[in-house]
């Protein structure tokens, strides 16, 4: 498996993927992703013949870094694939001069939170209707660096 940058070319397997991840009320649609592609950091995992099998989005703005969203395609699940996605994400922000990344995870969204807990992000605050109403979030946090413990 090999990660790398997304490219425009990717964008059909993207919208894909979120249509397999989410539900159509809080899928990102095809226009935003035209945008994150182009403007912050997408990073996608391929298969050796180039097929997507998951990506993620995130951006630095100082020396913070935020994770939008991580998508696996769900026959590539449990196979280590999101892990790989984040770590990729960390190094990426952190050559950019992120010392801490910030992400929201869905309360009820135990996979997620799980997989970040394991890559050493802790749960820092509930954020109420973050996902719409009644749609909590749980906002999870990770330093990168020593200088990165005090950076919200
Ligand atoms: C959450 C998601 C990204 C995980 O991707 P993945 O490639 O299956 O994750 P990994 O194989 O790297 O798993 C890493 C760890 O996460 C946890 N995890 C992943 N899937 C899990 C599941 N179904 N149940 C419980 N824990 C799970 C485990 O701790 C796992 O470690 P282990 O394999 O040693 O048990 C994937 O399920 C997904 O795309 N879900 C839909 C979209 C989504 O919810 N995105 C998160 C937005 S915040």
């Amino acid at each position: 498996m090999k990660i790398r940058r997304a490219e425009p070319k990717d964008l059909s397997s993207i919208v894909e993927i979120e249509g397999l991840c989410f539900p159509k009320e809080t899928a990102f649609p095809a226009g935003m992703f035209v945008y994150l592609i182009t403007y912050s950091v997408s990073l996608v995992a391929c298969e050796p013949e180039d097929r997507v099998l998951g990506f993620i989005i995130g951006y630095t703005s100082g020396r913070g870094g935020a994770v939008y969203t991580l998508d696996v395609h769900p026959a590539h699940r449990k196979k280590g694939v999101g892990s790989k996605l984040v770590r990729a994400m960390e190094e990426e922000l952190q050559a950019q001069g992120a010392r801490a990344i910030r992400l929201e995870a869905a309360l009820e969204n135990p996979e997620a939170r799980e997989l970040y807990r394991k890559a050493g992000y802790r749960e820092r605050e509930l954020v109420r209707n973050y996902y719409g109403r009644g749609k909590d979030a749980v906002r999870m946090w990770k330093a990168l660096d020593a200088n990165g413990t005090d950076i919200n």
